[in-house]
């Protein structure tokens, strides 16, 4: 298939394409500031997502069979400190994508987050739950969530996922990255032990986004997760346990005991189902997440 890919030089988007190329697939990988480094793309593109027009003409010259839109402001600060920005990306590009994947037929599959939810459910999200987000960042991805469905009704598929784990281009964008940078400063992350999530790793995320570009009879909204759920705190033990680093490089604490934090989501957890029944992958459980990962460099300076 030709497939074309936003957010290509993205913790995920990277993924997904080394994942499409191994598949034999042509990668077609867009990004903004940060090159792609998959080996064996098709062509990387260089386009601002703010610009929609540039992107019409693309992808009316490839006419690809799938689009991948992995592109978002995808940071809840991020969102916060420029919201018209994160307007762009996480809302009108998504549209933009879904009424060009209509006009062209080609497969659309969207990328979205279990921020949509405010973490206040004892029990595992549906994918049919009602969505209700906490912050700004839930609330922009919701919305696409609502675009992509309505501009193209027939064949999209939202692939809402948790918290990230992996390598990415850059090497500061996901969970054990942050992490691991923030000891290296000299700081003492604090982790909250009453927020449970549900990690993944991007490369399994991929597998999953590749058997649902290929599966054209799947289609609506689906929930990914890992195996296992844990605290944030849990999460960075088992983190610092697997680079033999010192447990108390971090410390606990309870968001319910700071009102600045009150608002977070406390229980991000998925129901899998139905895809989880329906694919070849399966959901990866946290010590084959944790085999995954690059030491961080700065952990290796002299000045730490
Ligand atoms: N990471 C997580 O823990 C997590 C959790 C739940 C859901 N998600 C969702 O998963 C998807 C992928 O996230 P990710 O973690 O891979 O994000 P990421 O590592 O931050 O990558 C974001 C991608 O979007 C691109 N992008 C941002 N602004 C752009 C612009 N103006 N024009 C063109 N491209 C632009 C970036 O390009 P450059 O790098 O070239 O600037 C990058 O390729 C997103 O939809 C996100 O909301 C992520």
């Amino acid at each position: 298939m030709k497939i074309l890919l936003t957010g290509a030089s993205g913790l995920l988007g990277n993924a997904y394409a080394e994942a499409a190329i191994r598949r034999g697939h042509k990668v077609i990988a867009l990004y903004n500031t940060t090159e792609p480094i998959a080996h064996g793309i098709e062509q990387s593109i260089q386009i601002d997502a703010q610009q929609l027009d540039k992107i019409t003409v693309l992808a009316l010259e490839l006419w690809p069979d799938a689009i991948i839109n992995c592109a978002a402001i995808s940071s809840p600060s991020d969102v916060d400190a420029d919201p018209k920005l994160a307007e762009k990306i996480n809302v009108a590009l998504p549209r933009h994508l879904s009424q060009l994947s209509t006009h062209l037929g080609a497969r659309l599959l969207h990328v979205s987050t279990d921020m949509v939810f405010d973490g206040h459910s004892a029990e595992p999200y549906r994918s049919t739950d009602m969505p209700s987000p906490s912050n700004l960042y839930g609330q922009t991805k919701l919305m696409a969530e609502r675009e992509v469905l309505e501009h193209n009704p027939e064949d999209p598929v939202v692939l809402r996922i948790p918290i990230l784990m992996g390598n990415s281009i850059n090497g500061q964008r996901s969970a054990h990255e942050k992490l691991l940078a923030a000891i290296a400063r000299g700081e003492q992350p604090k982790l909250f032990c009453d927020e449970i999530r549900q990690p993944c790793s991007a490369s399994n995320v991929a597998e999953v986004l590749l058997e649902l570009t290929e599966r054209r009879d799947l289609h609506g909204i689906f929930h990914w997760a890992g195996a296992e759920t844990m605290s944030r705190f849990e999460m960075g033990q088992r983190i610092l346990q697997h680079f033999d680093l010192p447990l108390n490089s971090v410390q606990s604490v309870c968001k319910n005991d700071d009102p600045e934090f009150a608002n977070r989501p406390s229980n991000l957890t998925f129901n899998l189902h139905p895809i989880v029944s329906k694919l070849k992958t399966k959901p990866a459980t946290f010590e084959e997440q944790l085999e995954e990962l690059s030491h961080v460099e700065p952990l290796r300076s002299p000045n730490r």
